[in-house]
């Protein structure tokens, strides 16, 4: 094992650093501030959404993003937006609220994370007498805290699966940023690092939005875990060449048979590593799981604008006359996952059985 690496990230002034300092999502003095990621690796900008439409909006366009991120920050736009709606009518929010709450579900459609943070607060919302705001932030706290304990769980059951020594590949962004802290698949990874277990960290740049090369750098960076980032087009020849014993990825929505829809190019990997023989480890928490949907063929995939891929940085980078197709997730078949890690446990080689034995996400 080669952990040169490793014991030139950890020095003396990080004892007691569990590689975890960055919060994307924040409730501050009644406002929700998020950390906006369409700017970064370049510039820390914060955005504070007043309603429900500017909290739809920053989902849409990216500001917040990632299925766990989104729902949770869509939980605390369900607080803002009654605190406005209980002000315009206190007889009549409930009624407001709930068209507040369509708008937010139809910010992204992809990641179920969505639809049941707000479906969790809409329910609750039910059970309210009087001003509502302050059972509200309990309720979206609740989810938030309860998402950061998920994912150290999830770390701790998916760095138990990897050797000393073994080497990764990531795919998107699926940290800190992606969820309410430390995230899925990165999750794993910041856990089995602090562990002493990781040669290299490997992130694939994932085109078109730079997830990879603009957020995981930034944030694996940021909290002293050494990365080495590759084009996506690499990954094959990354396991050719045996360089990684592990692609980690999260996922966007898992359905009951095992599906695993996540960021486009999860499936390239998928198939890759079942040539190469590499380990194919889904992480996500039960809040990702839609048991409403047999397979993932009936998921709807967002797809998002052509000049994603037709530009970059703002500059038109296709020839002329070029159109783009951009699919944002794709969907990879259960026989091809052979671990998904949650943090009621681990199931090996997914399929609708196993995944009946998880205890549903809490409503
Ligand atoms: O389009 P994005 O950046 O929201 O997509 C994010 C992903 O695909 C992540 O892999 C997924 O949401 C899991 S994040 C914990």
């Amino acid at each position: 094992m080669d952990l040169a690496g490793k014991e030139q990230a950890i020095s003396p002034d990080m004892a007691g650093d569990d590689h975890d300092s960055i919060r994307a999502i924040q409730w501050l003095e009644n406002r929700l501030c998020l950390l906006d990621q369409r700017c970064l690796p370049f510039e820390e900008r914060y955005q504070y959404p007043a309603d429900a439409a500017a909290a739809a909006g920053a989902i849409r366009d990216m500001v917040v993003r990632g299925a766990p991120a989104i729902g949770i920050a869509a939980a605390y736009a369900v607080v803002l937006a009654a605190r406005g709606r209980y002000a315009q009518s206190p007889h009549g929010w409930r009624g407001l609220l709930a068209e507040d709450i369509r708008v937010l579900a139809a910010a992204r459609p992809t990641a179920v994370n969505l639809s049941w943070a707000l479906r969790r607060m809409e329910r609750r919302s039910a059970t309210i007498a009087g001003d509502p705001v302050g059972e509200l932030l309990e309720e979206a706290r609740r989810i938030h805290t309860e998402d950061l304990a998920a994912n150290r769980r999830m770390g701790e059951h998916g760095a138990g699966l990897i050797r000393a020594g073994d080497s990764v590949l990531t795919h998107c962004n699926t940290g800190s940023l992606a969820t309410g802290g430390y995230g899925t698949a990165l999750g794993v990874i910041r856990s089995a690092w602090r562990a002493g277990k990781l040669n290299r960290v490997f992130a694939g740049e994932t085109r078109p939005w730079l997830q990879g090369a603009r957020l995981t750098a930034w944030e694996l960076t940021r909290d002293r875990i050494p990365v080495t980032l590759i084009t996506d087009n690499a990954a094959a020849y990354l396991m050719q060449t045996q360089q990684v014993q592990w692609v980690i990825v999260g996922a966007d929505r898992v359905t009951a048979n095992g599906d695993v829809i996540n960021k486009i190019g999860t499936y390239n990997l998928a198939i890759n590593c079942r040539h190469h023989g590499v380990g194919f480890m889904v992480v996500a928490p039960c809040s990702t799981l839609d048991f409403t949907l047999d397979d993932g063929q009936a998921v709807e995939i967002e797809q998002r604008a052509a000049d994603e891929v037709l530009n970059l940085a703002g500059r038109r980078i296709a020839a002329d006359g070029a159109t783009a197709w951009n699919p944002a997730f794709d969907i990879t078949p259960s026989r091809l996952v052979d671990y998904l890690v949650t943090e009621n446990g681990v199931i090996q080689a997914p399929d609708t059985q196993q995944l009946a034995t998880l205890k549903p996400p809490s409503l």
